[in-house]
């Protein structure tokens, strides 16, 4: 059977499509240069010309600071990409899984929200992804909509889990911001997520992290780092600074505070995900395996 991924170059794409391939599905990933989302029609022929049974949408303007430069961009490719996708879809009977952000949540009170939690972007970006998910509901109720956060664990595109650690593997200043808290998704728990609900009679809103409690950038940081130097890859643990989100500057986008997610839902559908801790202990090993040490 035929899938088709946009944004197959992406960290989260790059993964699905070795996921998909390698669980039998014949994997069309069209390019940046072979289908502009800005370019709607372009969309529409890819679904409706690739004789897929299943489209999954990794592609996104994830930037914060992107999105904010230029939000019409951020809205065509964030929404009406995939609400092209997704009529498309409707039109063909392919399944359709469309990935989304927990920026979309209120940030502003602590604790783990879920899929009834209400809405309410602070930025441009969270701003695009939520009017991507409504879009895609209307034109395909059956969408599956995944909301993920801090995407880790593809050690070709690093996130700031597997920055912490080659910094700290090289020696240099660590710091990390300890008051903004979510909690990481690894790219392959995504990946095997869409393919097993693919063939179920899911859709709608469903978050997709790990569990456990909310972490900062700081504690997830540290977490890494411990596991390295229990595995002997680091000596010692190095000195990491505690930056505050109000004094990180070098933001020029509003970052919201508290988007940790629950995946109740999730497990409730029988679908298991690792605590926050074994993800990030994964991501480390992942990342040295790949990079650094023969284990
Ligand atoms: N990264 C995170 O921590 C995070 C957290 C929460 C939610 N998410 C969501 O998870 C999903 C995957 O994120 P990611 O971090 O894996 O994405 P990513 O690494 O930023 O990749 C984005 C993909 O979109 C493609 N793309 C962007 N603009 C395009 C355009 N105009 N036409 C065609 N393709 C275009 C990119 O292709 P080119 O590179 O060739 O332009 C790339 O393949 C997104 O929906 C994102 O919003 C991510």
């Amino acid at each position: 059977m035929k899938m088709l991924i946009f944004g197959g170059s992406g960290r989260t794409g790059q993964v699905m499509q070795r996921a998909a391939t390698a669980a039998g599905w014949e994997v069309q990933a069209p390019t940046h240069a072979d289908c502009d989302l800005l370019n709607t029609q372009a969309v529409t022929a890819a679904v409706l010309e690739s004789g897929a049974a299943a489209v999954v949408n990794c592609a996104a303007i994830s930037g914060l600071e992107a999105c904010l430069d230029d939000p019409l961009t951020a809205h065509l490719v964030n929404a009406v990409a995939p609400a092209a996708m997704a009529l498309a879809c409707r039109h063909t009977g392919a399944r359709f899984v469309h990935l989304s952000t927990d920026y979309v949540l209120e940030g502003q009170r602590p604790g783990l929200k879920n899929e009834s939690t209400r809405c309410k972007p602070a930025n441009v970006y969270g701003l695009s992804k939520r009017e991507g998910e409504q879009q895609v509901t209307e034109a395909l109720e059956s969408a599956l909509i995944l909301r993920v956060s801090w995407v880790c664990g593809n050690p070709a595109k690093p996130s700031f889990v597997e920055s912490s650690l080659s910094k700290a593997l090289a020696g240099a200043p660590l710091a990390a911001i300890a008051d903004k808290y979510s909690l990481p998704t690894d790219a392959t728990d995504i990946a095997r997520v869409v393919l097993e609900l693919l063939p179920r009679q899911v859709g709608g809103v469903l978050h997709v992290c790990s569990g456990g409690e909310p972490l900062s950038w700081y504690d997830c940081a540290m977490i890494v780092l411990q596991h390295a130097v229990a595995l002997g890859a680091l000596p010692q643990l190095p000195p990491m600074q505690q930056q505050l989100l109000a004094q990180a500057t070098f933001f020029r986008e509003v970052r919201p505070r508290h988007t940790a997610m629950s995946n109740e839902r999730l497990l409730s559908l029988g679908i298991p995900m690792p605590t926050a801790v074994q993800t990030l202990q994964n991501v480390a090993e992942r990342y040295l395996k790949n990079y650094h040490f023969g284990f």
